[in-house]
């Protein structure tokens, strides 16, 4: 596997986050590439959830007082410095050599939220050591459901047992979608990248780390998850449960009904099923439907502070970011996530001085520019 040797700080050029794609494409081989940049089918749903957020424009209100204004929250009891958290993102040694401790680290320090994912290229247990060292943040455990319910509720345990704040159930990924980018390189985990989580199941059901893309899915991730699988999971954990892949309003509802704490808005960055609507575009119903009951989170396509904006005005509470933090992962390490989560933070804070709101409960869809989920027709 080719690396280039990770910068040695922070480049001037390096403005805005999607600056740092760039330079993770230069340190990245063709396989972790694919597979990181990759969605699937023609990836008509990884573009448009950009241009979801291009086609929205913001109407400001002008002459507020904007002093004392900030964009921090609280989730499940937890304070963040900003509604931003890292989504779970598998394998991340493909990306960094201390692959997921070095985004644990860079989240604790700055008091973000990281979800760690069942595909973690570290145990629960190293990352959870390397975010204590660091300050103690948030963190949240992504499952994947296991063919042997068993194995799951063992992962369950393990995050409690290393203080995960949070359950993230991921539903809409039972297999992998169709990706091409990552067929036609022959994406294969390089030796010394597996799913550090699950080697002794890997080895007691006899699978081998996966030799071509859909294996892993096949192989790891072969269990489609139902209602009934929702409802043990529920039942197994006082943890907060929060259903990420959700782009129905009825399965939103059905969800918060069972119990769940929370929704994650979330076509995978396009990375399983083509032609899904972008995630912004499927918040508006979910959010009318829940009406406030549980946070509702949105992720897919966020790059700018501003799109976080456009997220909180259509009734989201938080949004994660995926390949943005990983580019910066790759390119710089951990310094480089604790700048691009400043670098929203900074976006964001502008955006809603300028909008003329200090809070975020502050920001409406009235700060739209004719969208739909006005109320008033200014
Ligand atoms: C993901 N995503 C993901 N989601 C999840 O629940 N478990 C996982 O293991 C992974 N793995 C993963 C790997 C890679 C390389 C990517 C890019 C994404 C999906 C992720 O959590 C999130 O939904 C999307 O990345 C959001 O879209 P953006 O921010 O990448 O546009
Ligand atoms: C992916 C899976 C691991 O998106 O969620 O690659």
């Amino acid at each position: 596997m080719f690396q280039a040797p990770l910068l040695d700080g922070i480049p001037r050029e390096i403005a805005a986050v999607a600056d740092y794609e760039a330079y993770a494409r230069r340190r990245l081989d063709d396989n972790a590439w694919a597979y990181l940049d990759g969605a699937a089918g023609d990836e008509l749903t990884r573009a448009w959830n950009r241009t979801a957020f291009d086609r929205l424009a913001l109407l400001p209100r002008v002459m507020s007082d904007v002093a004392g204004g900030h964009c921090r929250t609280t989730l499940f009891g937890h304070d963040y410095p900003s509604p931003v958290l890292l989504a779970p993102v598998a394998w991340q040694k493909l990306f960094h050599p201390e692959g997921e401790r070095a985004t644990a680290y860079a989240a604790a320090a700055l008091g973000a939220g990281f979800i760690l994912s069942t595909l973690a290229s570290c145990t629960i247990e190293e990352v959870a050591a390397m975010s204590r060292q660091a300050g103690d943040g948030a963190r949240w455990f992504q499952l994947y459901l296991q063919p042997d319910r068993g194995l799951s509720g063992e992962l369950v345990r393990r995050a409690e047992a290393a203080a995960y704040a949070a359950i993230v159930f991921t539903v809409d990924a039972p297999l992998s979608g169709i990706r091409n980018r990552e067929q036609r390189v022959g994406f294969q985990l390089p030796p010394g990248v597996d799913s550090a989580n699950l080697l002794r199941s890997t080895a007691e059901n006899g699978q081998k780390p996966p030799p071509g893309g859909s294996a892993v899915f096949d192989g790891l991730m072969r269990h489609a998850p139902t209602w009934r699988d929702l409802e043990w999971l529920l039942a197994t954990t006082r943890l907060p449960v929060i259903v990420k892949g959700v782009l129905h309003p009825d399965d939103a509802a059905r969800a918060v009904d069972l119990g769940a704490a929370g929704i994650v808005v979330s076509n995978h960055g396009g990375r399983t099923l083509d032609t899904l609507p972008a995630s912004l575009d499927a918040l508006p119903a979910i959010t009318r439907r829940i009406e406030g009951r549980v946070p509702i989170l949105l992720d897919s396509g966020i790059r700018r502070g501003s799109d976080i904006f456009k997220a909180v005005a259509l009734g989201a509470s938080a949004v994660l970011i995926g390949r943005p933090y990983i580019h910066a992962l790759a390119a710089v390490g951990p310094l480089g996530i604790a700048h691009v989560l400043r670098l929203l933070q900074d976006e964001l804070e502008a955006t809603m001085a300028l909008c003329g709101v200090v809070r975020l409960e502050q920001i409406t869809a009235e700060h739209l520019y004719d969208h739909p989920a006005r109320r008033s027709n200014a």
